[in-house]
C-alpha cells in the first residue's frame, strides 16, 4: 500500500546527489523543497513529487502535515546511553571549580559509573535505557549509536552489549552499537595496563567479532586514558576482526590519537575540542568525519572545537550530544544543534546536515538514511513550523510532532 506525506511548508532533504556526505562549504547546501509530497513503499520513499501530482494517487494513504516540515529522521551517531548510576554529586564539584579530569584521578569520573554498572544486571540496564531511547525518538531521532564502555572488563563490557542488543530488539529505531572497552583502566588493573590491553585484544575483541555484538570499535586515547601506541594495538586487532573504528581523541590533550586514527583510517574522529591548528588540513583529503560534540565543552564549560576551520579546511562534520553521566548529561540533540550555532558559528544549514547525512556516514549508513531521496529509507522527523529555522532557533525546545520509521509513525506529540 502506497503511503504519501501531503501538504508539508517545507521538505528538507540533506540531498547530496549521489555522494552521500557533505564536506567543507558544501555543509551548507540543504535542498528545501515546497509544493511537493512524498511516496512511500513498503517502509522506502518511493518518489518526492510536485504538487500537481497528487490526483494520481486517489487511493494511497495521506498523512496530512499541513503547518509541518519534513526532515531526514534525525541520526545521533555517538552516545553513551549505556550507564547506571548518577554522578550528581560530581556535577557540584565542577560546579565548585573542580576539573573533570581531577575528580577522575581521584577515583571518580568513568570508574564511578563503571561501578554502577557492574552492580547492575542485564535487566536494569534495559529498564535504565528504555525512557533514554524514548526520550531520543520523540525528538526525531531514527538511527542511535550506544557505546559500552562502562563496564571494562569481559563480563560487564558483554553485558553492556547485550543490553544495546535487547534495546535494538525493543525498539523500532535502529540501535548502532559501538564496543568502547578501551575507555579508560579499571581500577584491577590500574598498574597493568598492558594487561587490560592484552585482554581487550586476546579475549573481548575475537568474543565480539565472534557474536556480531558491535559494529564498532572505540576508544579514548587521552593524557588519563590510553595512549596512541595502546589505541594502536587495539585497533589492529579490531581491524582484523572486521570491526570499524572510531576514536574518542584531543578532547584535553594532544596525544597523538588523531594520527593513530587517521593511519587506520577511523570511520570518525569526535571530539577535538583541543586539536592543534597544524592539523586542521589532514582532513582535506580524507572521508574520517569529525563528530562535533558542543554539549561537552558546554557541560564541562571548556573550550569548543574550531567546527568553521575545520570546515574551512574541507572536514566532514558531523554533531551528536555524547550524552554521557560525565562530561554531557545533556540528552537533547535539538539542544546541541543550538550549540553549535551559538557557540561554535556553524550555519544552520549546516548543523542539519550535521546531524542526518553527514552524522548517517559517520554510522556508514549514508547509503540508506541521513537524506530524502529515493531508495533509502522512510525515516522522517516532522517539526510542528513552517520553516526549518526555528529547530535551531527554538532553543531546548522540542517542536517535533511525528518521528517516522520506515514509513511508520512512532511517535506523534500529543496536540
Ligand atoms: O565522550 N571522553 C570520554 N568519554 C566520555 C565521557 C564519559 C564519562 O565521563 O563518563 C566523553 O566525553
Ligand atoms: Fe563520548
Amino acid at each position: 500500500m502506497l503511503k504519501l506525506l501531503i501538504n508539508a511548508s517545507q521538505i528538507v532533504t540533506c540531498n547530496s546527489y549521489g555522494k552521500n556526505y557533505k564536506r567543507g562549504s558544501e555543509l551548507a547546501d540543504l535542498e528545501v523543497l515546497t509544493e511537493h509530497f512524498i511516496v512511500v513503499e513498503n517502509g522506502i520513499i518511493k518518489d518526492i513529487l510536485p504538487n500537481s501530482s497528487l490526483q494520481k494517487f486517489q487511493s494511497a494513504i495521506k498523512i496530512n502535515l499541513k503547518d509541518k516540515i519534513i526532515l531526514p529522521g534525525l541520526v545521533e551517531c555517538h552516545t553513551h546511553t549505556a550507564f547506571a548510576g548518577s554522578r550528581a554529586n560530581e556535577f557540584r564539584q565542577k560546579i565548585a571549580g573542580i576539573h573533570y579530569e581531577e575528580i577522575a584521578k581521584n577515583g571518580g569520573g568513568i570508574i564511578s559509573t563503571v561501578n554502577a554498572v557492574r552492580n547492575s544486571s542485564l535487566n536494569d540496564l534495559v529498564e535504565l535505557m528504555t525512557p533514554r531511547v524514548k526520550e531520543f525518538i520523540s525528538q526525531g531521532v531514527t538511527t542511535l549509536e550506544i557505546k559500552s564502555g562502562y563496564g571494562l572488563d569481559f563480563e560487564n563490557e558483554i553485558k553492556l552489549l547485550h543490553a544495546i542488543k535487547v534495546i535494538n530488539e525493543i525498539f523500532p529505531i535502529d540501535i548502532v552499537s559501538t564496543f568502547l572497552g578501551a575507555h579508560t583502566f579499571p581500577p584491577e588493573f590500574k598498574n597493568n595496563h598492558s594487561g587490560y590491553v592484552d585482554l581487550i585484544v586476546d579475549k573481548i575483541i575475537p568474543h565480539i567479532a565472534k557474536n556480531k555484538l558491535s559494529e564498532f570499535c572505540d576508544g579514548f586515547c587521552e593524557a588519563t586514558a590510553f595512549t596512541s601506541k595502546e589505541i594502536d594495538k587495539i585497533f589492529n586487532a579490531a581491524s582484523n576482526a572486521a570491526l570499524k573504528l572510531k576514536l574518542h581523541t584531543e578532547q584535553f590533550n594532544n596525544v597523538g590519537g588523531l594520527d593513530v586514527a587517521l593511519k587506520h583510517n577511523a570511520i570518525s574522529v569526535d571530539h577535538l575540542e583541543v586539536i592543534k591548528e597544524s592539523d586542521y588540513s589532514k582532513f582535506k583529503n580524507v572521508e574520517t568525519i569529525c563528530v562535533l560534540l558542543p554539549g561537552v565543552s558546554f557541560f564541562l564549560d571548556y573550550q569548543f572545537a574550531p567546527a568553521r576551520k575545520l570546515i574551512e579546511n574541507n572536514a566532514i562534520i558531523a554533531l551528536a550530544t555524547d550524552y554521557n553521566p560525565g562530561s554531557s548529561h545533556i540528552i537533547n540533540l535539538h539542544l546541541i544543534m543550538s550549540l553549535a550555532a551559538i557557540k561554535m558559528k556553524m550555519k544552520i544549514e549546516e548543523i542539519i546536515n550535521a546531524v542526518t547525512i553527514n552524522a548517517a556516514k559517520a554510522l556508514c549508513r549514508e547509503n540508506s538514511i541521513g537524506s530524502i531521496e529515493i531508495g533509502k529509507k522512510a525515516d522522517f522527523a516532522v517539526f510542528n513550523t513552517n520553516e526549518y529555522s526555528d529547530i535551531v532557533y527554538s532553543v531546548g525546545r522540542n517542536l517535533i510532532s511525528h518521528t517516522i520509521k520506515n514509513g511508520e509513525i512512532i511517535y506523534q506529540r500529543p496536540e
